[in-house]
């Protein structure tokens, strides 16, 4: 803000296109002053704040990580966004199916489009085709007026079909057919309804075993299974979790009005050290939650872990119950090896020769003994 004396009104409209803020003559009262700095300081606050906010909405890639299965995985997404043909995304509980999903959207549709959830699983049997397709007026009992689904609501954008693996037999026959002709029509309806939207179906179920078991309809799954895109399990890509918990805390305390806090190395092996078996990502952001408001100051020790983590905590770190040497070493061991495998693309012979092992065979021999697979 510039004050000036001057009454150059010249000198005062450059200093605004150089930078400054806005001018106030001498002339005026001092509460002016005052009252400038105070729209200044609100209004860069604000600006801040929608910078977080588009942020948050999305408006740039919200997967974090740069392992290479991530690496992979997003240049997959970049390639297929704009096809419109349906894309099946599968992985483990929590590990970023609807994650995904959204990215796909954003760089396909567009944010501006609509992007449409519907969890099969969620919903009560008889409420998924109404859901799905929408109902006409005296469909059912209940069914009072007249509803759009989510497909005609997803018109132009994104139906995100979580879970699909649950749908019911019958709904599978009618979505297969949708899928084909393009076409719905609404429970109780007979008019044929054009629709548009991308179909994103994810799933944590292995749906070929499903197929062979005759839980889901073959047909479907092989219209479904054209565009497949997995996501690697965090335990498959565990370099990737440093990033992910930096990322988890600054949305947490934001969320919880706090300043942005950190965790301690010993915090960061702990985590590290854990078999993320259940819960992939969900399971960390609910573990890095806890930590966030069971830590009173900024740097979050390992007291505040929480307890079914510590358990198995990395040695060192006091954390847990009292392990083992062996225990403790075994655990190292297969940190070192699974971070080197990933590292190296999972490729045998590289990895023996960055640990400094004889050759592949020694390399094999160690990842039996310590139960280390190669994800499929
Ligand atoms: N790569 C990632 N970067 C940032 N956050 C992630 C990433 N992957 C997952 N998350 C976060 O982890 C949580 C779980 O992700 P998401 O809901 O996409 O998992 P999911 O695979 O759909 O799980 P479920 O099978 O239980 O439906 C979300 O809070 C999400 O924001
Ligand atoms: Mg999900």
């Amino acid at each position: 803000i510039v004050y000036t004396g001057t009454g150059s009104y010249e000198r005062c409209v450059r200093a605004v296109r150089l930078g400054a803020e806005s001018f106030i003559d001498k002339a005026e009262p001092v509460e002016r002053v005052v009252h400038a700095i105070g729209q200044a300081l609100e209004r860069h606050r604000l600006e801040r704040e929608v910078v977080q906010l588009r942020r948050d909405l999305g408006t740039s890639s919200q997967i974090i990580g740069e392992s290479r299965p991530m690496r992979e995985l997003r240049e997959a997404i970049a390639r297929i966004a704009s096809v419109p043909s349906p894309v099946l995304i599968v992985g483990e509980s929590g590990s970023g199916k609807e994650v995904v999903a959204r990215e796909l959207h954003r760089l396909g549709p567009g944010e501006r489009a609509p992007f449409v959830a519907i969890n099969s699983a969620a919903l009560p049997e008889h409420l998924v085709e109404s859901e799905l397709f929408g109902h006409e007026r005296g469909a059912f009992t209940g069914a009072t007026a007249t509803r759009k689904g989510a497909f005609e609501a997803a018109s132009g954008g994104t139906l995100f079909l979580d879970e699909v693996g649950e749908l019911p037999p019958g709904t599978q026959a009618k979505l297969l057919r949708v899928l084909e002709q393009r076409e719905i029509t609404r429970v109780g309806g007979t008019r044929t309804i054009t629709v548009d939207a991308r179909v994103l179906a994810a799933t944590n179920r292995n749906l070929e075993q499903d197929v062979r078991e005759a839980r889901f309809r073959e047909d479907l799954y092989y219209r479904l299974n054209v565009l497949v895109l997995e996501v690697p399990p965090l335990r498959d890509r565990l370099s990737d979790l440093p990033a992910l918990v930096t990322h988890l805390l600054e949305v947490t305390c934001r969320r919880y009005g706090v300043r942005t806090k950190q965790v301690s190395p010993e915090v960061l092996d702990a985590l590290m050290a854990y078999d993320w078996r259940r819960n992939n990502v969900r399971e960390l952001r609910n573990a890095v939650e806890r930590m966030v408001i069971a830590s009173p100051a900024g740097t979050i020790e390992p007291i505040h872990v929480p307890a079914e983590l510590q358990t198995a905590a990395a040695g060192g770190s006091g954390l847990g119950k009292a392990r083992t040497y062996q225990e403790q070493k075994a655990e190292a061991e297969r940190r070192i090896v699974l971070l080197a495998l990933e590292g190296n693309g999972w490729q045998i012979s590289r990895t023996a020769e960055q640990l400094g092992l004889a050759d592949h065979a020694s390399l094999l021999k160690i990842m039996r003994r310590l139960g280390i697979e190669k994800p499929s």
